[in-house]
Formats: C-alpha cells, sequence, structure tokens
C-alpha cells in the first residue's frame, strides 16, 4: 500500500526531507505546508494554517493522510503532536512535553542534571529576580558567561557577554528589551571552551538511531565572525568527531536522554537534535532541539541509502497493508560513504534587514550540486527571493574537499543582486583531516 504524508514547513530542510519521501516507492502522494519552489516537484505544495491544529486535521482527513512529519519547532513546541495524535493520526515529531528539551532551556537544563548529562555548570533566576541574577553573575565573576532566554526565541536568545559591565546590558536586554518575551526565566550557564558539532538521532520513544553528524556555520562572516544566522552552512561527516567521541556520545549523552525522557513519562520521539560542545573534557551539551537541523538536515538526508520514509513509518508505527514493513528497533538504517558540504546563498544585509524579491538566476546551469531552496517564491516563470537564506547548494564527493569543491562550483553559477555567501565553509573539518 502506498500513503499520502504531509509534511509541515518552507526551509531548506523541508525541501530535503520531501526530496528523501519523494523517493520512496511507499509514497503515494506528499503535501507540504507551505512548502517552496523546490518542492513544487516533489509533491502538492498547501496552504495550511499550521498554527491552527483543527484546520492541519480537517486536511488530514480529507486528503487521508496516513502520516505527518513535522520540520519546525514551533508546531511542536506548541502541540501540533498532541493535537493530531489525540485524533488517532500518526505524527514524525515530539509532543509539547517532549518537545520542552528545545523549547524550554530551563527544562533541558535540569532533564540533563537530573540524568547526568554532561552539559555546562548553570544557574536559573526569575525575570523579576534580575538583581540576584546580576549578585550571581558578579560573585562568579568569570567572563564570558553565558546568558539565555528559557523561551523560544528564533535562534538569538543566547548572550555571551565578555565583561560584567556588558553582563549588566546583556541582562536589561533580557528584562525590558526584545528579548524579554522568551526570558521569563533566563539560564546563566558557564561558557564551554572547545568546538561545536551536532549529532541527529530518529527515535521512536523507546529507542534511537543515530543518522549522522554535522558541523555547522553560524556566523554570518568569514571565520566565524559577525552576527549569528540560522547557519551558513554545513557538511557531513564531522572529522571532529571520531568514532571514540561518537561512542562517546551515545553512551552519556543520547542513551540517557532517550531513557531519562521515557522514564518520565514524555517519550521522545522524532529527531532529536544534540549541539554538542567537544571540550577537553569530551563532548557536553550545548543545547537541545526538537528538530532537524536546517542546514544539516541538507547535507545528511542526501547521504541516505535506507528508505527515509520507510524509517518514518516504522518510528511511528504507521500502519501499512500489507502488514508494517518492519520494526524500528531492530531496523538497519544505511549511508553511503561520501562527504557533504552545502553553502547557503544568502540575501544582502541577512541576518539583519534585507530586501526580497530579487530574480534568481543560474539555478539551471547547476547540473553536479543538488538545490535545495529555502526562502524563494514563484513569480510567473520565474524564482524570486523571499527570505534571508535564500538556497542550500550541496556538493558530495569522497573527500571533505571535493564535496566543499563542488559546492563552490555550482553556487558561483547562481546569483541575484545582493547575494552572498561565506568562501570558507567546511575549513574547519579540512583542519581536522591533516
Ligand atoms: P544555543 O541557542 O543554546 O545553541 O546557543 C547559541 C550559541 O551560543 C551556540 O551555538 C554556542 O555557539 C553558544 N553557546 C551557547 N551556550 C554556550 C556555552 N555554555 N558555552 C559556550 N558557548 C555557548
Ligand atoms: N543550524 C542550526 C539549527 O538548525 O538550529
Amino acid at each position: 500500500m502506498k500513503i499520502n504524508v504531509l509534511l509541515i514547513g518552507s526551509g531548506g530542510r523541508e525541501h530535503a526531507l520531501a526530496w528523501g519521501i519523494a523517493k520512496s516507492p511507499l509514497l503515494n502522494t506528499l503535501y507540504i505546508a507551505p512548502g517552496n519552489p523546490g518542492t513544487e516537484s516533489l509533491g502538492e505544495n498547501v496552504s495550511l494554517d499550521v498554527s491552527n491544529h483543527a484546520e492541519v486535521q480537517q486536511f488530514i482527513e480529507e486528503h487521508d493522510v496516513k502520516l505527518t512529519v513535522v520540520g519546525p519547532e514551533q508546531p511542536l513546541v506548541e502541540g501540533i503532536s498532541d493535537h493530531l495524535e489525540a485524533a488517532g493520526h500518526k505524527v514524525f515529531g515530539p509532543k509539547k512535553a517532549a518537545a520542552m528539551l528545545e523549547g524550554s532551556k530551563e527544562f533541558a537544563k535540569d532533564f540533563m542534571a537530573r540524568h547526568n548529562i554532561p552539559t555546562a555548570a548553570y544557574k536559573v533566576f526569575d525575570q523579576d529576580d534580575f538583581e540576584a541574577a546580576a549578585e550571581y553573575i558578579k560573585s562568579q565573576n568569570s567572563y564570558p558567561v553565558v546568558l539565555k532566554a528559557d523561551g523560544l526565541a528564533g535562534g538569538k536568545g543566547v548572550l555571551i557577554p565578555e565583561s560584567e559591565a556588558e553582563a549588566m546590558e546583556a541582562l536589561q536586554e533580557l528584562k525590558t528589551g526584545s528579548l524579554s518575551g522568551a526570558a521569563s526565566r533566563l539560564v546563566i550557564e558557564e561558557f564551554m571552551v572547545g568546538e561545536e558539532a551536532s549529532v541527529f538521532a530518529i527515535c521512536d520513544g523507546n529507542s534511537f538511531k543515530v543518522i549522522g553528524n554535522a558541523q555547522d556555520h553560524k556566523r554570518v562572516g568569514e571565520g566565524d565572525t559577525g552576527l549569528n544566522t540560522g547557519g551558513m552552512g554545513a557538511y557531513s561527516p564531522a572529522p571532529i568527531l571520531t568514532a571514540e567521541l561518537l561512542a562517546k556520545t551515545e553512551k552519556e549523552i543520547i542513551l540517557p536522554t532517550i531513557s531519562g525522557m521515557k522514564a518520565e513519562g514524555y517519550p521522545y520521539t522524532g529527531f532529536l537534535y544534540v549541539g554538542l560542545m567537544i571540550t577537553s573534557e569530551g563532548p557536553k551539551v550545548v543545547e537541545y532541539n526538537c528538530r532537524f537541523g536546517d542546514p544539516e538536515c541538507q547535507v545528511i538526508i542526501p547521504r541516505m541509502e535506507s528508505d527515509l520514509l520507510e524509517v518514518l513509518v516504522a518510528s511511528t508505527n504507521t500502519p501499512l497493508n500489507p502488514l508494517s514493513r518492519g520494526d524500528f528497533s531492530t531496523m538497519d538504517i544505511n549511508f553511503d560513504q561520501k562527504y557533504r558540504c552545502t553553502v547557503v546563498l544568502a540575501s544582502g544585509g541577512y541576518p539583519q534587514s534585507y530586501e526580497k524579491g530579487k530574480v534568481i538566476s543560474g539555478l539551471d546551469s547547476v547540473q553536479d550540486a543538488l538545490i535545495f531552496h529555502a526562502g524563494t517564491k514563484r513569480d510567473g516563470d520565474q524564482i524570486v527571493t523571499n527570505g534571508g537564506r535564500v538556497l542550500n547548494v550541496v556538493g558530495s564527493g569522497d573527500t571533505l574537499q571535493e564535496a566543499i569543491e563542488l559546492s563552490y562550483t555550482a553556487i558561483s553559477k547562481i546569483s541575484f543582486e545582493g547575494s552572498f555567501y561565506r568562501s570558507d565553509i567546511g575549513a574547519k573539518g579540512l583542519k581536522h583531516l591533516k
């Protein structure tokens, strides 16, 4: 039996997921809400208000959707899985209580403390008690210090002041500035020194499978300088993550996370994104996300040789006739041995204000790399920009160097007014291979 699938989201991550799902012989129709011009050829883009769970449910029922896959964190933290599952539908993505691993930094830190999962030392304060927070920072007298708004802040909720004066300014920003909504609670933590990398797993509530690792480039500028962004490029696998570090991450971090969430009554399902700092004491958790990374997804999904939809179906126990295709816990998920690199083509000005509606040229001239759309829109016969991160170009190769070169050869053929990209994506990975 073939099934209809609904995928929620519109970014590069969702284009990559749609690309993976669309290859499956188990797929009948893929609906993407809202999708982007890149997903148009893989399924049917549909307009749905995903914050209106009843509307999503109605769509699912009218279109005989057997599995809903949720890309971004917002709908998960808002409980879309709870609503749809209560109505008897299968959803890939954690319920609200489990999505708290991303939705509340205080929950995540307290959870790690309860389960001895390595992370930075921390203390939590109430927004009304910022005097105590200021006292605590002064008494620690150790800079930089890390200040985090507890709630979702679109990737902007972390401040890393380098001095007492900067820390007091940051506290004020969290109390009264644009972050005050997300910062009713505030986590203050120790600054960890090391290099960041991420490990991704698919979870069914009881067990998990690691599906890959990557390194992202969060800063807008060359050499990891400038403002934070959603991610300017990534590569997979990340050479910094040796077999030994990966084994340690599974044993000391992912396993206790999955078993701890289950034991506490919030079985974790869906993609688990573990952001790590590789410190001199080993890997420590910087953050959890309750979804796939963007752009990390764009370099991991193309490595997958197994049928992505079959894995999603198994992990959610979605019924297929004749009978389900396999038990998730005993399933092997296979990947090729190549490297992937993705470079993000962004709008001039991003991550601050930028213009939209610029005509993109050169898309058809790229043959030997994958292009995943993010902030794009169709305008008649043309594709125009519609966001900060516009396109992801993904090169593959037997070596990381080759994957990087293919990405850059491809991205140099595409342009729009004001477009820019970082020219050093992957350089920090090459350093570990020398
Ligand atoms: P988060 O939103 O928690 O991922 O934090 C955003 C970024 O801040 C991370 O990717 C790190 O670069 C940095 N960061 C967060 N927490 C720490 C920490 N405890 N030590 C050092 N850097 C951190
Ligand atoms: N690329 C970072 C993230 O998805 O959070």
